[in-house]
């Protein structure tokens, strides 16, 4: 039985405030990969990716999941890549139902917009026509990973916390009892 959801998509869908909120409903751990990511490294996403590339950033991605899979009752808020080595969504199914979030992509453009400076891969002249591009290559991969897949683009975070937890209802290998 899997006693983790692990939140996947696109930056600006939601899924550090959603999962926040969806770990203290459900009375599970939160756990931020990119905080994590941070942690190993000792440096800054932007630093990480501005002293090794996006190469360096991807392989701390994978140990960070070889760690973060072990562990049960978690909330796991998903860097957006993550779909894109296949290894990190095999390692985290394992132990977790995965919920994917959705939004328009001017939806994760007004998100994104609000934390500059954070999110190396959007530090471009238009982030709007990048994250279309991105979404091109990226979108089957999500789908593809996905156990349940929820639009935020019109809730709150309040509202897609309690989405998903209503779709868990229906998900049989989800078991919490201690
Ligand atoms: C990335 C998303 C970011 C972070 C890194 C790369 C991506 O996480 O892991 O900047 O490739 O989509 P968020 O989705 O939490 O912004």
């Amino acid at each position: 039985m899997k006693t983790n959801i692990a939140l996947i998509g696109f930056m600006g869908t939601g899924k550090t405030a959603v999962g926040q909120l969806l770990s203290k409903k459900l009375d599970l751990d939160f756990v931020e990969m990119d905080a994590l990511i941070e942690m190993k490294a000792g440096k800054t996403i932007p630093m990480i990716f501005e002293d090794g590339g996006e190469i360096a950033f991807r392989d701390l991605e994978i140990e960070v999941v070889k760690e973060v899979a072990a562990q049960t009752r978690s909330v796991i808020a998903c860097g957006g890549g993550i779909v894109l080595n296949r290894i990190n969504i095999d390692r985290l199914r394992q132990n977790s139902v995965v919920v994917c979030l959705t939004a328009s992509p001017a939806v994760m453009l007004k998100r994104v917009s609000s934390q500059v400076g954070q999110r190396p891969l959007l530090d471009v002249e238009d982030p709007g026509a990048t994250i279309r591009d991105m979404l091109k290559f990226r979108r089957p991969l999500y789908e593809r990973a996905a156990d349940i897949t929820i639009d935020t683009s019109r809730l709150t975070a309040e509202g897609a916390a309690d989405a998903i937890i209503r779709k868990l209802g229906e998900h049989e290998s989800l078991d919490w009892s201690k």
